[in-house]
């Protein structure tokens, strides 16, 4: 058999190149190169192409893009306010974190709302999909499943069908005929997802493509499949813990700041509409190093509970370890205490965690972590109705964060009745029922802490 001509193709960013090289010229990353056969461009004549002109952008009239309610408001929230006719959305995360239940729950909503939707699925059959709809709860509406992993059929069927929605679980299992490398290389996830962009764009139809991304993030690069798509979701979680978080990465119709928090049940995911009563649940109450923060995720407050544990160490080099936060910035913060607060934490071991499994690195959080270390340190308990957020520079200032009303007023809705805040932020907040002390440096909230423990 001939040796057919092959290019070779970056891992994570999708950079072409003729040569095999160790590091990609685009993204810097070493050892991403895979070679792929190259794709045989049909020749069309160019025809007569017509001259675009630049447009005055006072002429140009917005369209008010036509958003459908996928009746998850949780689903709705991170989209930007509903589902956008026509759009490309990826739906991404580890496998077995819940995406084919996330979809076909939306789905379920979608057609009882008497549209049409279609749900191709090359990973499980039609009857492992019927038994998981089972468990999801009744399906009032007509959906349209499909098994099949050969993009050129699943055109003819789309066509064919003419749906308002479609489904694609999952993108590593497609292939195109025309691209003769196997289903998940980056030639074919680039070939089928330009497919599909161009019936979504062309027919207006919102097509949901389901990602999987590895331990090491990659997999035929969702990093490429980033680029093309409109909208990119990543659905995570912690292994151990039952709730997920879906989370906009990139969002041509909306902010990215959203998220929607959900819990994996029996019966399929559930909303989560109160996070912070969520996180908060099971919390030690008057424990030393244990604190809850008032945290933001996008727009919304959330309140988590945030655990240190200071020990004398056994060892000569202390061990520290930062759990759902930034683990250098909990060095750093140690360091501020130590120099700035005057307590010696070189020859202790550190164990800084959020509990829940959450993930958060704004500054915001610092106070808490802070007090947090402190509290383990002296072993002195917060009062349990207390609440704190702010951030701590290196002189230990405690300086304004954002957003400080939305976290009080959350703090104050769940019913804390004290909050440490910065100084500056204390006279913009306008919430009441809820005791604010406003510190100016990290000397303040150590005696506050000696004035809780007595
Ligand atoms: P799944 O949607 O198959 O994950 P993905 O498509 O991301 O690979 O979800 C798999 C997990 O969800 C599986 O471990 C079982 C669990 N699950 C429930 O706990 N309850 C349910 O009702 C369903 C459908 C799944
Ligand atoms: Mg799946």
């Amino acid at each position: 058999m001939a040796k057919g001509k092959t290019v070779f193709f970056c891992k994570e960013c999708g950079f072409e190149s003729t040569k095999w090289t160790g590091q990609c010229p685009g993204c810097k990353e070493w050892d991403t190169f895979s070679e792929e056969p190259v794709l045989k461009k049909s020749n069309k004549p160019a025809g007569n192409k017509s001259v675009s002109e630049p447009e005055l952008l006072s002429n140009i009239k917005a369209e008010t893009e036509s958003r459908l309610s996928s009746g998850i408001e949780e689903f709705d929230r991170v989209l930007g306010g509903g589902i956008v006719k026509g759009s490309l959305v990826l739906v991404g995360g580890d496998p077995g974190i819940g995406k084919s239940t996330l979809l076909l729950q939306v789905c379920r909503e979608i057609v009882n709302k008497s549209k049409k939707v279609l749900y191709i699925s090359g990973e499980e059959s039609l009857s492992q999909i019927k038994m998981r709809a089972e468990r999801l709860g009744v399906f009032h509406g007509e959906l349209l499943l499909l098994c099949e992993t050969d993009l050129n059929l699943i055109e003819e069927i789309i066509e064919k069908h003419n749906p308002d929605i479609v489904v694609i679980d999952s993108i590593q299992t497609m292939f195109k005929e025309e691209v003769s490398s196997a289903p998940g290389s980056v030639g074919q996830v680039r070939e089928v997802t330009a497919a599909l962009m161009k019936i979504a764009k062309g027919s207006n139809i919102t097509i949901f493509i389901i990602g999987h991304v590895t331990k090491e993030g990659v997999v035929a690069g969702p990093r490429v499949l980033e680029h093309m798509v409109d909208t990119v979701l990543y659905f995570e979680g912690d292994n151990y813990a039952s709730y997920r978080i879906l989370r906009a990465v990139k969002n041509r119709f909306g902010s990215t700041n959203e998220i929607g928090v959900f819990e994996m049940q029996g019966s399929g995911l559930a909303e989560v509409k109160n996070p912070s009563e969520f996180m908060l649940k099971g919390r030690p109450e008057g424990e030393p190093g244990s604190v809850v923060a008032a945290s933001i995720e996008g727009t919304r407050p959330i309140l988590v509970e945030i655990q240190a544990l200071i020990c004398k160490t056994n060892f000569n080099m202390p061990r520290r370890t930062a759990a759902g936060t930034d683990y250098n910035r909990v060095n750093l913060l140690m360091a501020v205490l130590e120099k700035r607060a005057g307590i010696q934490l070189a020859d202790c071991d550190a164990y800084v965690n959020i509990a829940g499994g959450m993930r958060i690195t704004e500054p915001a959080l610092d106070l808490a972590v802070t007090t947090a270390i402190l509290s383990s340190f002296k072993n002195a308990a917060l009062d349990n109705k207390t609440v704190l957020f702010g951030e701590v520079g290196l002189t230990g200032e405690i300086r304004a964060v954002n957003m400080a009303e939305q976290r009080v007023s959350e703090a104050a809705k769940m019913g804390f009745e004290v909050c440490i805040l910065p100084l500056a932020n204390k006279e913009q907040i306008k919430t009441l029922g809820i005791k604010l002390i406003g510190v100016k440096n990290i000397q303040e909230v150590m005696s506050l802490l000696n004035r809780s423990s007595r």
